[in-house]
């Protein structure tokens, strides 16, 4: 039996009180479905700047009446830390996913990106310690490798960040080791390396590759490849990223704790092949999909050029083991973008 076994097993036997900010977000709703459907008490906090209260009400239909009266939701903003001490007030385990994402957004307004990223965090880290919280798990981000050239990405080696987004994770890192040293907190780091799945947000400037391309793809909209399509990303399927949140959270070993872990495959698949998965999966669906070319525009901003995790430390330490491949991630997101968005697309 796996490490995310005994800990699923653990949970089912035992209740505690968990804070999801971000909760009405991609990854944040997740979260909460995941611990709601292990018996858990949850509370969310989210202000609703990316997030949707469809998200929530998704969670709500998939763990059914009884397990979402564990749940309750406070809507607040992390830039004000009366809201963060309410929020974490009596939480056994805070995972901290409330952010403004995208490398993009933080270099069209990196003040908006810093208070949220920044500001909010370090409220987060203070009313943590003041509720004596047992444990902070936090997003941390891929982007913190910057422009180190290395492959894989190992934790202890990084580069200068490359947007103002990166330095905000960075700075997350910096503020959490500082609390853990100086406080005694015990924070838990995890690195995302572009997570995809369902609820990932479609729409907007800033969305991510996977939910806007399978939007273009579905609505036989144009559909853009930034560079040469040979950039390429470690994706990591939502439910992988799941499975390091609670792992991280219960990790019992006292070198696990106070450290920051890679969360990916330690598999890299350039936008060219991303895009060329994605369009055979859809187009037995979408027979429109088989004269369908992609458009190439000018690389962006900010971004790295490769990206690839390199996964022992979490699998040593917190007995990691992803359950889901790219292949089988994208099968499971592209049945979701298709029941959610096809409907709309007939209109
Ligand atoms: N999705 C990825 O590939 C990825 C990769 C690396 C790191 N991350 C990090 O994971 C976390 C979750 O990302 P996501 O992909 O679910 O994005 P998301 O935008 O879907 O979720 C973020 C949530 O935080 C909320 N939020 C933002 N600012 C807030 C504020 N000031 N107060 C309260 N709530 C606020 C938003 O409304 C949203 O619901 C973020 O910290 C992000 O930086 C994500």
């Amino acid at each position: 039996m796996g490490k995310f076994d005994d800990v699923r097993l653990h949970l089912r036997g035992q209740r505690y009180h968990w804070l999801v900010t971000g909760a009405a977000g991609f990854i944040g709703s997740n979260l909460v479905e995941a611990l709601l459907k292990l018996g858990q008490q949850v509370t969310g906090l989210d202000n609703f700047a990316t997030g949707h209260q469809h998200n929530l009400d998704q969670v709500r239909e998939a763990v059914g009446t009884q397990a979402w009266a564990s749940f309750s939701f406070i809507e607040g903003d992390i830039r004000d830390l009366a809201t963060c001490h309410a929020a974490c007030a009596g939480k056994d385990f805070i995972l901290h996913q409330a952010a403004l994402g995208s490398v993009s957004r933080s270099i069209d307004d990196p003040l908006l990106t810093n208070s949220a990223n920044v500001t909010g965090f370090l409220h987060m880290l203070v009313a943590a310690r003041d509720a004596k919280a047992r444990r902070f798990v936090y997003a941390a981000s891929s982007s913190t490798y910057g422009d180190h050239p290395g492959l894989p990405k190992v934790e202890d080696t990084i580069g200068r960040p490359l947007s103002p987004y990166a330095v905000t994770k960075y700075v997350n890192e910096l503020y959490a080791d500082v609390f853990a040293r100086t406080y005694g907190m015990q924070t838990i780091g995890l690195r995302y390396f572009n997570v995809f799945g369902p609820r990932q947000d479609p729409e907007g400037a800033y969305a991510a590759v996977i939910p806007q391309w399978v939007s273009a793809l579905i609505r036989n909209r144009p559909l853009f490849i930034n560079g040469d399509g040979e950039t390429s990303r470690d994706f990591c399927f939502i439910d992988n990223v799941v499975q390091a949140n609670l792992l991280a959270a219960l990790a019992d070993r006292p070198e696990a704790v106070n450290q920051v872990y890679n969360v990916a495959l330690n598999e890299r698949t350039s936008l060219n092949q991303l895009y060329l998965m994605m369009r055979d999966l859809l187009q037995e669906r979408f027979p429109h999909l088989r004269q369908h070319q992609a458009q190439y525009q000018g690389f962006r901003a900010g971004d790295v050029r490769h990206s690839q995790a390199d996964i022992s430390k979490a699998r040593e330490l917190l007995g990691f083991e992803p359950t889901h491949r790219i292949g089988d991630g994208l099968q499971e997101a592209m049945d979701w973008y298709v029941s959610h968005l096809a409907p709309q697309n007939q209109g």
